[in-house]
């Protein structure tokens, strides 16, 4: 099966395999584990922050942060559509007692001017906005590159607030293939960024969260509070070593494939994808065919040998990840053409 659902299915390569069976390894909350400390000052020094703090999932990453940059009846200002918002079970009101306030729509787009004026003046019937995220590259957006001056004017905008900023950068590494522009000058415009590193760059298990040595303090309270706190993680840390060191620059590869898939499918009748829309490796393709929906067309693909998940009624998603190549594009267009007649 070629499986284009997201760029998580990925194996881990013989290389992480090897690295995280001869991984030198300790107790991470007795003494520390010497691989997840390489880890650790690896993921701080490609983004440029004093210190990052190794944690199981990229929601968990998130999560620290908001804990560790807020307190209950806090209010942040966060994409509409972002991972924190939609796809984290509430746990912002949850874990946090936060509530939000939502900026943009489906593109990923955040207007630096909404930002300044969601900002709640200092004022006791107010809550008090404790931190501003943003979301770099945006998965609902389709793996949208959020335009740098964007990006800086939002950041801008929170700290004329005197309101901190936290970037979910679960493929902040796809932003930096895609742009060129390094993960340490994405990272200046943030007091915390969080990045995966079981996504596009294919380790097994892991994420990181990164800040200063303060807002580190407060990360790792908030970890051993989520019960995020592991024991010879090092194992694990071997294979985001591999990630972090060799598959940053090849995403490009993966980008390239994913606009070859919108070309191909956007050229099949009942299928409309645009290749000018795909910033990086998510394809957001529409059906418009008469007697099809989204899933329905996942179904019919699956049988033809290709896994794909439905993003609304009319959209399916398409991520490429370095488990496929331009073959897997062939079947998959192939299996298109059968299935649409
Ligand atoms: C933008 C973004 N942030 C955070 C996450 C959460 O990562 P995890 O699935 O490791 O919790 C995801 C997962 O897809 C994501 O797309």
């Amino acid at each position: 099966m070629a499986d284009f659902r997201s760029d998580t299915v990925t194996q881990p390569c013989d290389r992480m395999r090897t690295a995280m069976a001869e991984a030198e390894v300790g107790d991470d909350v007795l003494d520390g584990d010497p691989t997840v400390q390489r880890l650790e000052r690896a993921a701080a020094e490609w983004l440029g922050m004093p210190r990052a703090l190794f944690v199981p999932s990229g929601t968990m990453a998130n999560q620290v942060a908001l804990g560790a940059w807020t307190r209950p009846g806090d209010e942040i200002v966060v994409q509409r559509w972002a991972h924190i918002t939609t796809y984290e079970s509430g746990a912002a009101g949850y874990l946090h007692g936060l509530q939000s306030i939502t900026i943009g729509g489906r593109g990923g787009d955040m207007d630096p001017e909404a930002v300044r004026e969601a900002i709640r003046p200092i004022y006791e019937h107010c809550p008090r906005t404790a931190l501003v995220c943003l979301e770099q590259t945006h998965n609902v957006a389709g793996g949208r590159v959020l335009a740098r001056a964007t990006f800086e004017a939002v950041a801008a905008a929170a700290r004329e607030g005197g309101v901190p900023v936290h970037v979910d950068g679960a493929r902040l590494a796809n932003a930096v293939a895609a742009t060129g522009v390094p993960a340490a000058d994405w990272a200046a415009h943030a007091d915390s960024v969080s990045i995966c590193l079981s996504k596009g760059l294919g380790a097994p298990v892991g994420s990181l969260v990164a800040g200063n040595e303060e807002f580190h303090a407060r990360a790792v309270l908030v970890r051993k509070r989520l019960g995020g706190w592991m024991r010879q993680a090092g194992h694990l840390a071997a294979a985001g070593l591999v990630a972090l060191e060799r598959n940053v620059e090849r995403l490009a590869e993966d980008h390239a494939l994913a606009r070859s898939v919108a070309e191909r499918l956007g050229a099949i009748d009942g299928l409309a994808a645009d290749p000018v829309l795909v910033d990086t490796n998510i394809v957001m393709v529409h059906v418009v065919h008469e007697d099809l929906d989204a899933a329905a067309f996942c179904t019919r693909l699956a049988e033809h040998g290709v896994r794909v998940l439905p993003f609304g009624p009319r959209v399916v998603r398409f991520v490429t990840h370095l488990d496929l190549g331009p073959e897997d594009v062939d079947d998959l267009e192939r299996a298109a053409r059968t299935v649409l007649g």
